[in-house]
């Protein structure tokens, strides 16, 4: 069966500040989505990328498609998104053709995941895992607060141990079945921030493996600093 990328970017960005959709900003005079294109289609076992546009920008990203140098041997499709992340990828699942048997969700917002990286994510599913997620120790300790008023200082109310915290990264890799029911069984409102969370409320087993700090997410303006820096010292 295909492994099959799907790649929600239909967010607006606004953590980022005023602008084009996140993924349509351009780093290195290339859109955003297009970097996180290419490091899907850069995996020799990926030959289906679905693109989950902003709603009203589906046209837009297929011209953008057609316009950048893209792996021959990978099929791509383009779909409008929804309102939430979330709804975005169930959409993208949609339209996966019937034999797609592993699925990748990767951030747009994730431009430039390295290839080993992709490549261990799908390894791991092929040898068993319902469900990858790539992911890095925590460098910050990290507090659990009460939210309280908007301005006001918030209370503590806990301290999880460093050492067993993870951030974690896209691609996450699902069998696609497995994915699926996820989804089907997700609660909007309820949603969750990644799709091994619907996986875990399912009560399957998620698993991790190890991320990379190029793996990323832009999602302030520092990070376009960063990013850039990173495209800068690829080149030289
Ligand atoms: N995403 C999506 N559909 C949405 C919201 C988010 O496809 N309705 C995608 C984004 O395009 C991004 C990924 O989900 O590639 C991760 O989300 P995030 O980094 O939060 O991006 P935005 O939602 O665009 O940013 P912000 O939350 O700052 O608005
Ligand atoms: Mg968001």
């Amino acid at each position: 069966s295909r492994t099959a990328a799907v790649i929600p970017a239909a967010g607006r960005g606004v953590r980022l500040g005023p602008g084009a959709p996140k993924a349509l900003r351009a780093l290195s005079g290339t859109p955003m989505l297009i970097h996180a294109v290419r490091a899907m289609a850069a995996s020799r076992a990926v030959s289906l990328v679905v693109v989950v546009a902003p709603p009203d920008g589906a046209a837009e990203v297929k011209t953008l498609l057609a316009d950048h140098a893209l792996p021959e041997r990978t099929d791509f499709v383009v779909v409008p998104g929804g309102a939430t992340r979330q709804e975005s990828v169930k959409l993208g699942l949609d339209a996966l053709p019937a034999d797609v048997g592993i699925v990748l969700v990767h951030d747009a917002a994730r431009p430039l995941v390295p290839v080993d990286t992709v490549d261990g994510v799908i390894e791991a599913v092929r040898d068993g895992a319902p469900a990858v997620v790539p992911a890095l120790p925590v460098a910050d300790t990290v507090k659990e607060v009460e939210p309280g008023a908007p301005g006001e200082p918030e209370p503590v109310v806990a301290t999880p141990e460093r050492a067993r915290l993870r951030a974690v990264q896209t691609p996450q890799g699902f069998d696609r079945a497995t994915l699926v029911r996820a989804h089907g069984a997700a609660v909007v409102g309820e949603g969750a921030t990644d799709d091994a969370g619907l996986v875990e409320r399912l009560g399957e087993p998620v698993v991790l493996v190890p991320g990379h700090e190029e793996a990323f997410k832009v999602t302030r303006p520092l990070d376009l600093v960063l990013a850039e820096a990173v495209l800068a010292r690829r080149r030289a």
